[in-house]
């Protein structure tokens, strides 16, 4: 059962009037082939998601929708944001076969490698198209919230590249864990705002920055950083990191002589980087794992309720308050999942799973000594799932694993010398 308890410090469970509508039972837009589809006008994935927002953001939430319809449809638009990926993100990302790392497991491990691109993770995909869509809307002033600070270092160097003025919400936990991207944010011209309230993470900033975005909506456009939010923001950034999947399916049929990889594996924060590897697997047979942290496992030990403008999955105490989410990455810090993930937790074509910072730190060393690749913390999570069920055989020898780095360890470095010491 849905429970709607609204929270004091979150202004999209205030009391001013919740906008909603009756789920529809299906994503409407799903095609026979790929059941991630257009969740349709309501923004419903079968029984989550919606909008869930105070009367001022609706007019906000249905321009944002109708002109990322147009966009999205547009060729033009698609052709510009596709050459500022390439020329300027650097995509394609290449996939890495770790041979060594193979060797030790038994299995065969695929890395698509989001680390390489510009800015160091997934969240530039996600940001360069919003900005672009933000631009097209004659905005000026782009806001963000950010938990690690890579989403807030990626709307940063958007906003420089299109030349909006840029502020980051951050939490003051994070602002201490993450000192070196808020000072690259900083260089590149934004200002980070410390959010004290709260737990002092994501959760919290994402609060702060709807607060922002009712204030300042006429020119302000609000880059949200993962598939969250009220509808269209879910459906948005799964759409603009679907090219994590497209790429990744088309380059692992090449390497693996046709075939789709057994098995795909990817960390789950928000859900962005899940999201559109998925979205490419998602029609074929390949096994689909969505890896959280142990201290922020809304998919495994969470219950449905509504926050942050949606309807989903969140770990919550028995009175519905929101519980904090603990974790040794910043990024999937966040007490909830996206409504996507919800859904497709419900119908079973993706299995959720945890990692704890004991695992995620030996696969963080792992694959540093065995591939030359430091990963960030966040798909550390993933790759501590393949080889703790590759050790156990849950994972057959032989198999092919598809696994999404997400984002490059750099952010990381200085906290884990901290934990494991020199
Ligand atoms: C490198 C990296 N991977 C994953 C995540 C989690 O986000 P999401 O679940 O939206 O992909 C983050 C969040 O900051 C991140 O920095």
């Amino acid at each position: 059962m849905i429970r709607e308890n609204p929270r004091s410090d979150d202004p999209s469970r205030s009391s001013a009037p919740l906008v909603s509508e009756p789920p529809n039972h299906a994503a409407p837009g799903a095609r026979k082939d790929n059941p991630m589809g257009d969740p349709g006008p309501r923004g419903y994935f079968g029984d989550f998601g919606g909008q869930y927002i105070p009367e001022s953001l609706v007019p906000a939430c249905q321009e944002l929708e109708a002109s990322f319809r147009t966009a999205w449809s547009d060729r033009s638009f698609r052709e510009t944001l596709d050459g500022i990926l390439h020329n300027y993100a650097g995509r394609p990302t290449p996939i890495t076969e770790c041979k060594r790392l193979s060797d030790e497991l038994g299995v065969r491990v695929l890395l698509k490698r989001e680390d390489l691109t510009h800015t160091g993770s997934h969240k530039i995909n996600n940001v360069l198209g919003q900005a672009l869509l933000a631009k097209r809307m004659k905005k000026t002033r782009l806001i963000a919230e950010t938990g690690a600070g890579q989403h807030g270092v990626a709307a940063a160097t958007a906003a420089a590249l299109f030349g909006m003025d840029c502020v980051v919400y951050m939490g003051e936990v994070d602002v201490h864990r993450q000192e070196l991207n808020v000072f690259r944010m900083k260089l590149l011209g934004a200002e980070v705002r410390p959010v004290t309230t709260g737990s002092r993470t994501l959760k919290d900033a994402v609060n702060e920055a709807l607060r922002d975005w009712v204030a300042n909506v006429g020119q302000t456009y609000y880059c949200i950083g993962s598939v969250v939010g009220p509808h269209p923001y879910p459906w948005i950034v799964r759409e603009l990191q679907t090219v994590i999947g497209t790429e990744a399916r088309s380059a692992c049929r090449e390497i693996l002589n046709g075939a789709d990889p057994d098995v795909v594996v990817v960390c789950v924060g928000g859900g962005s980087n899940a999201a559109g590897t998925f979205a490419g697997f998602a029609g074929t047979t390949a096994q689909l794992i969505g890896v959280e942290a142990h201290g922020g496992a809304a998919m495994t030990r969470g219950i449905p309720g509504v926050v942050h403008g949606m309807k989903s999955m969140f770990l919550q105490d028995e009175d519905g308050q929101i519980l904090e989410a603990s974790s040794i990455s910043a990024g999937l810090d966040y007490p909830g999942t996206g409504p996507e993930h919800a859904w497709l937790g419900s119908t079973g074509r993706v299995r959720y799973a945890t990692a704890d910072d004991v695992e995620v730190l030996d696969a963080f060393s792992l694959l540093a000594r065995l591939e030359g690749i430091i990963p960030a913390l966040e798909p550390a999570h993933a790759l501590a799932f393949v080889i703790r069920a590759a050790r156990a055989g849950e994972i057959p020898s032989g198999a092919s694993v598809l696994v999404t780095l997400s984002g490059r360890g750099d952010k990381d470095v200085a906290q884990v010398l901290e934990v494991i010491g020199p």
